[in-house]
C-alpha cells in the first residue's frame, strides 16, 4: 500500500456512508493531476482561460492593490500560468510561499519557480491548508502577507466547510494582509454543464481515475468499467455535483472490508459550487473580510478578487 492509514481509513468512512463519498483530493495522484491540465485546455472547460485573462488584464492593478515587499502565501502547489503572471509582476516580493500537502508536487513546483525567478525567495510548506500552519521566515521582512488562491478550489468545499478555510487564510494574511481569490460564477446552466460533461471525455477520465488511483494506493480492487462518470449542475444549490453511478450491483475489497454497492447506486466524488458576487461577499464578511475589489471578465463567467481585512 502506497497510501497512508488515516487515508485509507478516511476512504472506507466515506464508502460506508448512507451517501458512499471519496473526498476530490484523492483526484489528484500524478494520472490525476495530467488529466486536470488536460482538463484546463477542453474548450468547454472556460474557468482557467478566463482567470488567466483576467489576471493578464488587471495585473497592474493588483501590483498596484498589493504593493512593495509583500510575501506572497499561495494556498495549493502553484505551477501555473496564473502564478507566473504575478511573480512576474508584484513590485520586489519579499517571498513567495506555496503550500500544499503533496511534497513531491510542490517541491517539484518550488524548483521550476525557483529556476525561472532567481531572484525571489521561495519557501516551500508542506501542510494540510485546511488547518492552521506555520509560517516561515523570509530573509527579507515582508510589510504585508498576500494570501493566493486561485481556481475556484474553494468552490470543491461546502458552505460551512468554506468559510472554514476563509477564516484560516484571514488568520494567515494577518493584519494589513489581503486574500487574492479566483471564483467561479453562476451562469447559464448550460455552459457550466458543459464544462464538466466535456465531448472529448477527460473528466469522465479524470473521474473514473480515482478508482484506479485507489486500487493502486490502497490495494482495492474497484472495476472501473462497472461505473460511469455523472456530473450534473443543480441551479437551485448552485453546484455541480459528480459522482460515479454503479452500472450493476457489486462489491468491492479495500482495507478488509466489504462494501456492497448497488446498481444506479452513486459515489458523491466532488462539488463544485458557483457563486453569486453577494453569495461570496457574504462569506466573505463572514470570515472578517471586506471584498475591495472584483475583477470579472466581460461575458461575466468568472471573477478575482481583492479581499482586504478589516
Ligand atoms: C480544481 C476544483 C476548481 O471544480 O472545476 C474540474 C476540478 N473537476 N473538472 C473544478 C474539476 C472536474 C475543478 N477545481
Amino acid at each position: 500500500m502506497n497510501g497512508s492509514k488515516n487515508e485509507l481509513a478516511e476512504i472506507i468512512a466515506g464508502l460506508k456512508a448512507t451517501q458512499k463519498k471519496i473526498s476530490p483530493k484523492f483526484f489528484y495522484d500524478e494520472r490525476g493531476s495530467q488529466l486536470f491540465d488536460d482538463i484546463t485546455r477542453l474548450p468547454e472547460y472556460y474557468l482557467t482561460d478566463t482567470e488567466l485573462d483576467i489576471m493578464q488584464s488587471h495585473v497592474a492593478e493588483i501590483a498596484e492593490l498589493v504593493g512593495p515587499e509583500a510575501s506572497l502565501i499561495e494556498f495549493g502547489s502553484g505551477s501555473s500560468t496564473k502564478t507566473r503572471v504575478l511573480l512576474e509582476n508584484l513590485t520586489s516580493l519579499a517571498a513567495y510561499v506555496p503550500v500544499d500537502i503533496s511534497e513531491e508536487q510542490l517541491l517539484e513546483s518550488a524548483r521550476q519557480i525557483r529556476e525561472e525567478f532567481p531572484h525571489i525567495e521561495v519557501l516551500p510548506v508542506v501542510a494540510d491548508f485546511t488547518r492552521t500552519f506555520d509560517l516561515p521566515s523570509p530573509t527579507v521582512m515582508p510589510l504585508r502577507n498576500i494570501v493566493y488562491f486561485p481556481g475556484s478550489t474553494l468552490g470543491n468545499l461546502e458552505h460551512n466547510d468554506a468559510l472554514a478555510l476563509l477564516g484560516v487564510m484571514h488568520r494567515v494574511a494577518g493584519a494589513d494582509g489581503a486574500l487574492l481569490i479566483g471564483v467561479d460564477l453562476q451562469k447559464d446552466p448550460e455552459i457550466i454543464s458543459a464544462a464538466y460533461n466535456d465531448s472529448a471525455g477527460v473528466t469522465a477520465e479524470f473521474n473514473l481515475n480515482m478508482l484506479r488511483r485507489i486500487n493502486n494506493d490502497f490495494d482495492a480492487d474497484f472495476d472501473l468499467d462497472a461505473f460511469e462518470h455523472h456530473a450534473k449542475y443543480d441551479p437551485d444549490k448552485g453546484r455541480v455535483v459528480i459522482c460515479l453511478l454503479s452500472s450493476r450491483d457489486q462489491v468491492v475489497h479495500i482495507g478488509g472490508e466489504t462494501i456492497s454497492i448497488a446498481s444506479g447506486e452513486r459515489i458523491l466524488t466532488e462539488y463544485s459550487h458557483k457563486y453569486t458576487l453577494a453569495g461570496l461577499a457574504a462569506m466573505a464578511e463572514k470570515s472578517g473580510f471586506r471584498v475591495a475589489k472584483v475583477w470579472t471578465d466581460a461575458d461575466k463567467l468568472f471573477s478575482v478578487q481583492y479581499l482586504t481585512r478589516d
